[in-house]
């Protein structure tokens, strides 16, 4: 089963085309001029109902599936609410999974996270370094479920494809882009420090607090150049990844193989909001691990065009939160509506 070059006459379905990644991939498959897109919201199709699930393949039978919904938060929500994350992920990633297999997907993309590594590694990662030895604690549950969906592909190209790599799992750093989630207790690091500077400055307030020491690094990548990586490999012929992966493994990192301290993230946006404030490290908040930057090397192999050197330069970097952050102006801060209650799919 390889693609060709009609791969862009077959049915894509993206979903969590509203979220982060997912709004990102639409707008590039658009783009890059993918005639048959298909996209379904969370009321429409609630993916942690099997049945539903079932049934959208059966009438739709798309080719190609990318997973970018999931449930997502920062170390806040993935700390307090173990249970949903592991819970919700696994079963929204076994329904898709089992259902692209049933109605015979070509190419499925499967959304894993740095955070599937071990704690106490060297780094950067390699994809070879999954050892499932000490995960961090306070991102374990999400982490396990992303283990499990990466092995579910995985197994199923080395049992049932010939190790041809069909399903593959895509490994991002920090993502960060519009469509992001600024809510307090569900975000990401980046976003939240944004809104804090955003509401800072606005207000007129005299210090920010930063949760944690500041002194954890952490890896970035902005979501639409995540986007691009991610239909590069797409397109990739399967031969192509099979001849660096030999069907051993089936997930390859992306990203600028770059990372920053916290700190120097908060100058960054303390400079690009105009703050002059005092900045305070609460250091009673939990900093998480304490880097987890990526590996890259593989993908530079597999697709050395999918790798834009401006990835790795520093002012790239800043001149994407700048317009990121230009665009909290116009925002409207939505208070939270995750729902963590106790949501059986049975
Ligand atoms: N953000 C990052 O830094 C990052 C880094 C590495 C990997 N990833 C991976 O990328 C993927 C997408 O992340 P993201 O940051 O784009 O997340 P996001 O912005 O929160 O988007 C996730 C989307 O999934 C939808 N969703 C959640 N549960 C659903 C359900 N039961 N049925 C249908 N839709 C559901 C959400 O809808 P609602 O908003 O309505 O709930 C949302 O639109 C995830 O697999 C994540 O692990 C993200």
């Amino acid at each position: 089963m390889n693609l060709n070059y009609k791969i862009k006459n077959e049915k894509i379905v993206i979903f969590g085309h509203k979220g982060l990644i997912g709004s990102a991939l639409l707008k590039e498959f658009k783009l890059r001029g993918y005639k048959q897109i298909l996209t379904v919201s969370k009321k429409k199709l609630d993916l942690l109902n099997l049945k539903k699930v079932n049934n959208f393949f059966k009438k739709n039978k798309p080719k190609l599936v990318v997973l970018a919904a999931a449930r997502v938060g920062g170390i806040y929500a993935n700390n307090t609410y173990p249970f949903n994350f592991l819970y919700e992920n696994m079963i929204i990633q076994n329904n898709l999974i089992t259902c692209a297999i049933k109605y015979s997907c070509k190419r499925f993309i499967f959304l894993g996270s740095s955070c599937i590594y071990p704690k106490f590694w060297k780094k950067p990662f390699k994809e070879n370094d999954l050892n499932l030895s000490n995960l961090e604690k306070t991102n374990e549950s999400y982490a396990i479920a992303k283990i499990s969906g990466l092995k579910l592909c995985e197994n199923y190209n080395r049992q049932f494809n010939n190790q041809l790599p069909n399903f593959i799992t895509i490994i991002p750093p920090n993502l960060f882009g519009p469509n992001d989630n600024y809510d307090d207790k569900n975000s990401h690091v980046l976003a939240a420090l944004m809104k804090k500077f955003f509401f800072a400055k606005q207000k007129n307030l005299k210090k920010v607090e930063i949760w944690g020491s500041g002194n954890p690094k952490r890896e970035f990548l902005y979501s639409e150049d995540a986007a691009k990586i991610i239909s590069d490999l797409v397109e990739l012929p399967l031969k192509k990844i099979h001849k660096y992966t030999k069907g051993n493994f089936s997930h390859i990192n992306i990203g600028p193989g770059v990372d920053y301290k916290i700190r120097t993230l908060v100058k960054i946006i303390k400079k690009i909001s105009n703050y002059n404030g005092k900045i305070f490290y609460n250091k009673k908040y939990p900093d998480g691990v304490k880097r987890k930057l990526l590996d890259v090397s593989l993908l530079k192999k597999i697709s050395p065009e999918s790798f834009d050197k401006n990835l790795t330069k520093k002012k790239n970097f800043e001149q994407k939160i700048k317009m990121i952050y230009e665009k909290l102006e116009t925002k409207t801060f939505k208070k939270n509506k995750k729902n963590y209650s106790l949501n059986l799919s049975i």
